[in-house]
């Protein structure tokens, strides 16, 4: 299967800018906003970072709030303030041999980091990387781990499978069939989510008073080290 997927590829896969580089900072740059945003949003953010912090020591001497002002849009915003540590680390001690001792970075991130800029032998599995292996019944060894990626993202869609394009359909089991709806996302509108994010936006752009905001979703913000509370101002980390 590995050898049909691989020559698939050839043809089909994306161009994307993380593709063309084995720089682990880039790497795990690309892998924390890919995390939970989608393709297409991420590659112009992508490319903005890293013109901005080529390096891990770059982006270590940076400031937290114009590492959250740049992360601005591309949600869940812990992940900027984990990925700053992450350099901070990175800069001061060197890139440590388990990567998941990095914040942010857990078993998925950690394998990516290792496949796509060390080159080890790893199978990074995200999502769509599980959903194949388990529609397929097949184990994918660790090069197909790109491959796999556009696979999952473009062909084997988890709730209408695009079989009739798929390079594995000969070989699938479960060709042909799609995969119970999954629970749906909830809904950001009117969410916790949402209102940190409004709240995160306005203190982005001045300081405001504790009483001109909602003090529940400041209290969660300041606990992720995304803005500081003193003297009844809340702002960005100066730090
Ligand atoms: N999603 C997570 N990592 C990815 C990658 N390296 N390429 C495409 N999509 C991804």
């Amino acid at each position: 299967m590995d050898e049909a997927l691989l020559a698939w590829f050839d043809r089909e896969s994306r161009d994307l800018p993380w593709r063309r580089t084995r720089d682990a900072y880039a790497i795990l740059v690309s892998e924390v906003m890919l995390q939970q945003t989608q393709v297409e949003r991420v590659v112009p953010r992508y490319e903005r970072w890293i013109d901005r912090w080529p390096t891990a020591e770059a982006l270590a001497a940076a400031s937290s709030a114009d590492v959250i002002v740049e992360w601005q849009g591309l949600g869940y915003n812990r992940r900027a303030i984990s990925l700053h540590r992450a350099a901070k680390h990175v800069a001061e001690h060197g890139w440590p041999a388990d990567l998941t001792v990095l914040p942010g970075v857990g078993p998925y991130t950690a394998a990516a980091v290792r496949n796509f800029a060390l080159g080890e032998d790893v199978l990074p599995r995200d999502v769509n990387v599980e959903r194949v292996e388990r529609r397929t019944g097949h184990v994918f060894s660790a090069s197909a781990a790109q491959a796999l990626m556009d696979l999952g993202a473009t062909v084997c869609l988890a709730r209408i499978p695009r079989c009739s394009e798929c390079p594995l359909a000969a070989e699938c089991p479960s060709v042909g069939t799609r995969d119970e709806p999954a629970r749906k996302q909830s809904r950001f509108e009117g969410s916790f989510r949402q209102r940190r994010a409004a709240t995160l936006r306005a203190v982005a752009q001045a300081p405001r008073r504790v009483s001109e905001v909602d003090p529940e979703v400041v209290r969660s913000l300041a606990t992720d080290g995304l803005v500081v509370i003193e003297d009844d101002v809340v702002a960005l980390p100066t730090y």
